[in-house]
């Protein structure tokens, strides 16, 4: 559910028609939805209502620190996998103790700045960044709060690139060697053992995997019991998947009513990391064509929006439903939409059957809320679009689009060239 919808021939977000946004504030845009944004927090965090949890937003989802505030105002914590989102997740006013830092290749400046801002757990990822976090800590003159990430070697079934969860992914410390390494880090001197985490993938459309890893998880935490080592928090990660087609992903409540009766005796804080589910449908890319180019062989729609600002086409064949922006009556053609970049990879859709748009006409590619924005990049010296936040009959700005200015700000010519 969200709340991009017809009214009449035109497409609106909220109250507002998508293209007076894009007459003002040009394209490519990335729009959110304000109230879907807080509808899929509320629903989703209130379907563990019965039990103590904190819900803690994947900031890399959609990282803009206006929706980090909009969360935060929620009560959210977030997930960071970075100094750069744990600034960010600051500025926008996230308290230090509901952020839980994850990521296989902390650095040690990070994790001094995760330190001295306190926060709430270190998800660890390997023997030795629990070492160094141990003399980081330690040399501060503090203590910090860990969980190791356990790899459960559980099949998400979802895309290889997204799965996290399988012993030949890169994630995690491996089930059979973790109990060791709890048993050393409860024995080091900058160390807290407060929790253990998983996380397996991400789109996943079943509610099946996640309780295998979740079994595997509690019979592992009744062994660390069974050392004297107790976990406080257990943080299951994020991956819950969305609507992007003909999927037919369980309802948050559902995956709730799972993971909390997987969790009968436990006596523990569940901590959740949702990205997608929260931000994936709330938000649309909304792009002008250009050009079109029909052939024998194939219809192309060129339009402004190209792979740097949405990867996910190119990176994982992701499909993302293309509409209209007004609804003209045109005949259906077979295209590709594709954007200026040059490589063949570049489209945000291929063979799609779409109304045969016209130079000028506004499409746009929903569900790009998770992945989109965050993912984006300078290639081709394209700058990066501008993110609006509507909020009933109003929008605002949260990011202003990049300039070529701010493009080369942080190059500069070496003296021998000048
Ligand atoms: N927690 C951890 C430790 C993660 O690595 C991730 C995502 C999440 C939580 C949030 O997962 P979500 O609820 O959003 O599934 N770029 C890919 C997705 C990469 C996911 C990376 N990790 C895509 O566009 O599909």
């Amino acid at each position: 559910m969200h709340d991009f919808v017809y009214k009449g021939k035109s497409l609106y977000c909220e109250d507002v028609p998508v293209e007076r946004i894009a007459a003002e504030v040009g394209t490519p845009l990335y729009l959110y939805s304000r109230a879907t944004l807080e509808r899929h927090f509320s629903v989703f965090d209130g379907a563990f209502s019965a039990v103590p949890h904190l819900t803690c937003y994947s900031v890399k989802a959609c990282s803009n620190i206006a929706i980090l505030r909009l969360f935060a105002r929620l009560g959210a914590g977030v997930d960071v996998v970075s100094g750069g989102e744990i600034f960010r997740a600051l500025k926008a006013g996230v308290p230090p103790a509901k952020i839980v830092y994850s990521g296989v290749g902390k650095k040690r400046a990070e994790i001094e700045y995760a330190l001295q801002c306190d926060i709430l757990q270190f998800n660890v990822e390997s023997a030795q960044e629990l070492e160094l976090i141990s003399q980081v800590a330690e040399a501060l003159g503090k203590k910090a709060r860990i969980a190791l990430r356990i790899n459960p070697d559980v099949d998400p079934k979802t895309h290889p690139y997204i799965s996290t969860g399988l012993k030949k992914n890169k994630f995690g410390i491996k089930i059979e060697a973790a109990l060791d390494e709890y048993t050393k880090a409860a024995g080091l001197p900058g160390i807290q053992v407060t929790g253990i985490a998983c996380h397996i993938g991400s789109q996943i459309t079943e509610v099946s995997p996640f309780v295998d890893a979740l079994k595997r998880v509690k019979a592992f935490v009744q062994a660390l019991s069974a050392r004297g080592i107790a976990i406080a928090y257990l943080d299951i990660g994020g991956g819950l998947g969305i609507t992007y087609n003909e999927e037919t992903p369980p309802h948050p409540s559902e995956y709730a009513g799972a993971v909390i009766s997987e969790l009968q005796g436990m006596n523990c804080t569940l901590i959740l990391e949702p990205g997608r589910v929260i931000v994936g449908n709330a938000g649309a890319l909304v792009a002008r064509v250009l050009y079109t180019k029909k052939s024998d062989a194939k219809n192309f729609i060129v339009v402004d929006a190209a792979m740097n600002d949405l990867v996910r086409p190119s990176l994982y064949d992701a499909f993302h439903e293309i509409r209209p922006v007004q609804i003209t009556g045109a005949p259906g053609i077979a295209a590709d939409i594709v954007g200026p970049i040059c490589e063949s990879g570049d489209f945000l859709a291929r063979s799609r059957q779409i109304p045969d748009l016209a130079r000028g006409e506004l499409i746009a590619v929903m569900s790009a809320g998770a992945y989109g924005f965050s993912m984006s990049s300078n290639y081709n010296s394209r700058p990066r679009a501008a993110e609006v936040l509507v909020s009933g009959d109003s929008f605002s700005v949260i990011r202003q689009r990049e300039t070529c200015e701010d493009m080369v700000r942080l190059e500069s010519i070496p003296d021998y060239l000048t």
